[in-house]
């Protein structure tokens, strides 16, 4: 089932979908682009919400529950969410619920600061406290930032890796998508689609630049029996 690991289409949540309509229109562009299931994945910044989960899941169970008061019949939705990694949050209480809905994956994003040892902590926290597996949002997006040793970290924490479905544009991207998949990483694929302009759903482009195979393996992926890392 061609899934979206990662993608901001709940309505009025974060900077992803402005409205109802706009998250209708989405989904119907990944549908049309063959995808099956859908990861809705709004951003979740511990410091802008306060801190207070319980005050997130009840405004995205509020959007949810609007786009399909819309649409009653779309289906294959996974709530989850894009947890920004900040100091303390593996502290946070409640932060094990930011999961993909009904499995143990929780998508965890780098700040777009210099890296740190502690966001290594912080991550390796709610991996071995919860017993949850990280998804590490496009990594990818990180190699101009990070040095080689800074990424190698990142990877030697035995996670899974979302790319970003463009990742396959730059000769950078692949090169390090190959390198990833050669060292025998668990990888995702995503639109992290925001819009139906600028960051509209583009799992065409992944059909078109990736193999079939490695597609079927993103695929499969929530289907499988766990691996804690
Ligand atoms: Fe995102």
């Amino acid at each position: 089932m061609l899934t979206d690991h990662h993608s901001h289409i709940l309505p009025g949540m974060d900077d992803g979908s402005k409205s109802v309509e706009m998250s209708l229109e989405m989904i119907k562009m990944l549908r049309a682009q063959g995808v099956e299931r859908i990861a809705a994945t709004s951003h979740f910044y511990a410091h802008k919400e306060q801190g207070d989960i319980k005050n997130y899941l009840q405004k995205r169970q509020y959007a949810y529950e609007q786009l399909m008061d819309a649409s009653p019949a779309i289906d294959n939705i996974i709530l989850g969410a894009e947890v920004a990694i900040e100091r303390g949050i593996s502290e946070l209480d409640g932060i094990e619920k930011l999961v993909f809905a009904g499995t143990d994956y929780i998508l965890l994003e780098f700040p777009y600061t210099s890296f740190a040892d502690w966001m290594i902590e912080e991550i390796e926290n709610i991996a071995y406290n919860f017993k949850l597996t990280p998804i590490i949002a496009h990594l990818h997006r990180y190699l101009d930032d990070y040095s080689k040793s800074q990424i190698q970290a990142v990877l030697s924490l035995g996670a899974v890796i979302q790319f970003n479905n463009e990742v396959f544009e730059t000769w950078g991207g692949k090169r390090f998508f190959k390198s990833v998949l050669d060292a025998g990483h668990s990888f995702v694929f995503g639109s992290d689609t925001h819009n139906t302009s600028t960051r509209k759903p583009n799992f065409d482009l992944l059909i078109k630049k990736a193999k079939p195979e490695w597609i079927r393996r993103s695929d499969r992926f929530l289907d499988m029996p766990k691996v804690h890392i």
